[in-house]
This record gives C-alpha cells, structure tokens and sequence, in this order.
C-alpha cells in the first residue's frame, strides 16, 4: 500500500502496536507506515480515521513524544532523536498564554541559543508571513486573539525551525468555514516555500483532497492503514480546482472508502 521505490525513507513505521492496558487490548494493532523523503518539494501527506481510531498516536510517535507498545518508528532509517527537526501544531490551541505572540514564535530559537536581536528578527518575519504584524506584543491567549489567530501563532511557531517533518493535528478543525479556508491557503504558501513533509490528520475529506499528495486511511481499533489514494491534482494549488470534476471524483472516491472502512471489519 505504501509507495517503497528508489527514494530514501524519511518516516517509517515498522509493525507498530499500542496498547494502553498492559496488552489486554490494541488501539493500534501491526501497522506499517512509509513516506519517502523528498527535500526539493516537500509533501503532503494526510491521515484519515474515525475518531479514536490513533491518529494522534501516530503523530506522537513521530514527533518523539512517545514510543509504540511494540515495533519501530524510524525518522532516516533510525531511532527518533532530539536532533531530527520535527515540529507539531497540535489538537488543542498549544501557545503559551502567558508569553506574547513574539516569545511564542521565538520560543524555539531561544532553546537554541540564538541571541534575542536574531530571533526577535526572525520571529517577525514570520509573524508578517501568518498575516499577524500589528499583535506580536498581545499576549497568546484567548480571546485576547480569535482561535484562528492563536493557530496562526502555533502555525508560525512550528515554522521557525524550518521543520524537516511538519506535524499537524486537526489544526483547523475548531475554526470556522472562512478562516478555515483562509487558513489552507496560508499553509499552501508556508509549504511551497519551505517544503517540509507535512503529515495533517483532519475529519474534513473536502480539506484532505485539497491539501494533499497522498490520503492514508486508518480503520477503527484496533487500527492500522488500510487504503491508500494518491491525489493526482497538480503540484500548486488554487481554490479554483475545487470546482474541477476530477477534484469532486476524488472526494467522492475518498468518502466511498472511508464508509467502506466503517462499515467494513
Ligand atoms: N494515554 C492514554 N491512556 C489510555 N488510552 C489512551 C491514551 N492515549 C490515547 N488513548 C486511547 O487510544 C485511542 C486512540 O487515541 P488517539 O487520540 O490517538 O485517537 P485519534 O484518532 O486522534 O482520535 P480523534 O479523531 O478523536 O482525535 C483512544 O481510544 C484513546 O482513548
Ligand atoms: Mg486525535
């Protein structure tokens, strides 16, 4: 199911297992994962599942914040460490509402060790790319700023590293239609220009098809992948493809398969 060719591997997973009960049951049961590195243009890869099924799980393994109950998460071919450049929006809204917008986005060069005239400068930067020149001294807390402002400060904040693996959990799914889609668009530019491997969990088939190269497909626990779409758009994207029958196809070829998931085993 998954794509294994010439190119190296950035992320695998290999018969990764969870359990939360000391193995009498699996949320997560021998799955495979594989995305292939291509640092030139970056990609886009999102997961889709039922809620519970561990999506979120996945992601952790990724980022480092966890180790699977069984088998292996490789980042090149190798254990996780902390020198791999991973960054993750989370789930919930993940600022800290004590530090302003600025500290935020900074937060990360602080760690290392980047003097305050540089990173201030830097974090500006991409304050200005989020669109939030003008709230880098508000404090990063609700409703101080609006839910899509505070995840356009968690965007620019896991941009700063300039990721290798960009990690989102359903970013925009507490967002409404508009900021959402203002938000798919910002994220498009973020991704041409700095072309990470981006791996987004989202519920929103419409936003999956949109944004990605390849759809993965979890079933319900215990879960693993099940399908696969490659999404056949082209490379740069506009609102306007969804308009195109070949887009409609995709979506409906997408939500045919996620109920066959469902309904299925
Ligand atoms: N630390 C934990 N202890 C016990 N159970 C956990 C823990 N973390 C996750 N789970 C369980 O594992 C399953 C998968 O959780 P996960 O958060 O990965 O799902 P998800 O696919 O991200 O769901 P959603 O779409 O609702 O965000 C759920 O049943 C959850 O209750
Ligand atoms: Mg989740």
């Amino acid at each position: 199911m998954f794509k294994d060719t010439e190119l190296p591997n950035i992320v695998e997973l290999r018969n990764v297992s969870q359990s939360y009960d000391g193995g009498q049951s699996y949320v997560i049961q021998n799955t495979q994962m594989l995305i292939e590195d291509k640092p030139d243009k970056g990609q886009f890869i999102v997961i889709l599942g039922a809620s519970g099924c561990g999506k979120s799980t996945i992601l952790r393994y990724i980022a480092g914040l966890q180790k699977p109950t069984e088998g292996d998460v490789l980042i090149h071919d190798k254990p996780i460490t902390s020198q791999n450049r991973v960054s993750m929006v989370f789930q919930q809204y993940s600022s800290l509402p004590w530090m302003t917008v600025l500290d935020n986005v900074a937060l990360g060069l602080r760690y290392k060790g980047i003097d305050e005239k540089e990173r201030n400068q830097r974090a500006m930067e991409l304050i200005e790319m989020v669109g939030l020149a003008g709230h880098e001294k508000k404090f990063a807390q609700y409703p101080t700023l609006s839910g899509g402002q505070l995840q356009r400060v968690a965007i620019a904040r896991s941009m700063i590293a300039n990721p290798e693996i960009l990690l989102m959990d359903e970013p925009f799914g507490a967002l409404d239609i508009n900021t959402r889609l203002q938000m798919q668009e910002l994220l498009l530019d973020l991704w041409y220009k700095f072309h990470p491997t981006v791996v987004f969990v989202t519920h929103d088939i419409s936003e999956a098809v949109y944004l990605a190269d390849d759809i993965y497909m979890m079933k319900k626990a215990p879960s693993r992948f099940v399908e696969h779409v490659v999404v056949d758009l082209p490379y740069e994207r506009d609102r306007e493809i969804k308009r195109q029958t070949h887009f409609m196809e995709l979506v409906r070829d997408v939500e045919d398969r996620m109920l066959g998931i469902v309904t299925g085993d």
